[in-house]
Parts: C-alpha cells; structure tokens; sequence
C-alpha cells in the first residue's frame, strides 16, 4: 500500500505546467515534506532514451502508445512506487491520462486498448496506480498555439495543428468524467498568480497543505 501522495500534472502543450511544479516542490519542502519531481515519459534513464523516441522519431500511432506505457513501466517500477512506499509527495509531469488524451483524443488510438495496457502497466496485487490528485491545466487550444510560436524548436506534438489539441482536450475531458474525484481543472488562461492560487487550493482542499 502506498503512503505517500501522487499528483500528477495535465494539459495541452503551452499550458505553464512547469514552473507551478518548480513552486510546489519548494513549498511542500518548507512544509517538512520530502517531494520526489519527475515527469513522463521520461524518469528513468531507460524512459528517458524512450522519451527522445516518441518525440523525435516518426512511429504510428499504436507503436507510440506501447512506447508511452513502455516508459510509465519502468518509471512506476523504479521510481513513483518506492517513492510512495517511502512517504514522499511525487509530482509528476504528465501521467497515464497523457497517454489517454495524446494518443487516444489526438491519435485515435482505440479507448478500450488504452484501458488495457494501463491495468497491464500501473496494476499490482489487483489494484491499478493512479494519482491521488491531477491538476489539470486547462487551457483554449488557440491560447497554447499563441504560447507555443514563442517556444523552442517544436518536437513532434508541439508542432501538431491546433485541431489535434482540440482532441487533446477532449481526451482529457473523458478521462476527468470517468474519475471526477481525482482532477482538479484550472482555468489555464487565468492570471499566472490566480492560477497558482487555485493550485495551492486544490491542495488545500485535501488537508495537503496549510
Ligand atoms: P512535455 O511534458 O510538454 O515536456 P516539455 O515541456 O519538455 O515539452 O512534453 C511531453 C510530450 O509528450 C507532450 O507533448 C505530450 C506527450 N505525451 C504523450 O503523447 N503521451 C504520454 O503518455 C505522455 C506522458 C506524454
């Protein structure tokens, strides 16, 4: 049984995700708490090497799924389970719903087969891992396009149309109705300072942060 506390972190490309999680691993510090940050997919050097695949190398949509759980198999085993077992919050940049939103809203990658590989990959002893909370940064595709020309060389998703993002959002928004519990949504195109707020309070709101 973990002990610890799994929060991921969610949304389409351009959505600030990384500095509020800079920001909440300090301030959970402060507050005596041993954070481990990591991100997917990535984490591991094996699902870093993964990592550079999926975004550099052309692949169907299929062969980037198996390689997206791939990487969540090693992270989970290696590093998000003994975290948790040893008491740490994990913040992790993305997490299985990313997999759900990119390759099944924007790829079309069947719902059910997704489904599949996550109880194969995040299961032990009959109960699948899945993130105490995940912040959704919600943010109007058009919004992140805007962010996103101001950005570096666009990897393989950056340089989607705006209308893959679209089926992002929509991945995401099936996965928080199936699980409402879990997601807290941020209104991504709020005031940096707002939207930092409604982070702190969504912690605040679990009795995770004073
Ligand atoms: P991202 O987390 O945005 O990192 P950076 O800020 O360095 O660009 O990039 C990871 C990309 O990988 C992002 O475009 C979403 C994509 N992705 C998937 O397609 N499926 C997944 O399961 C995960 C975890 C990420």
């Amino acid at each position: 049984m973990s002990q610890g506390i799994f929060i991921s972190f969610e949304g389409i490309d351009g959505a600030g995700k990384s500095s509020h999680i800079d920001a909440l691993a300090s301030l959970l510090q402060q507050q005596g708490y041993s954070v481990t940050r990591s991100r997917e997919p990535g984490g591991t050097e094996l699902a870093e090497q993964l990592r550079q695949l999926v975004l550099n190398h052309p692949m169907d949509a299929l062969t980037e799924a198996l390689l997206v759980f791939a990487a969540r198999r090693d992270h989970v085993q290696q590093v998000i389970r003994p975290a948790l077992q040893r008491g740490d919050v994990v913040l992790c940049d993305r997490f299985a719903d990313a997999s759900f939103a990119y390759q099944g809203g924007g790829r079309g990658v069947d719902w059910a087969t997704l489904l599949q590989l996550e109880q194969w990959v995040q299961s032990q002893q009959g109960a699948v891992l899945q993130p105490d909370l995940t912040i959704w940064f919600d943010l109007p595709p058009a919004v992140a396009a805007a962010r996103l020309v101001q950005a570096r060389t666009a990897d393989r998703f950056e340089s989607q149309p705006e209308d893959f993002f679209h089926q992002v959002v929509q991945g995401y928004a099936r996965r928080q109705q199936a699980d409402p519990q879990r997601f807290a949504r941020i209104a991504a195109d709020q005031p940096r300072e707002q939207v930092w707020a409604d982070v702190c309070q969504a912690l605040v709101q679990r009795g995770w942060l004073r």
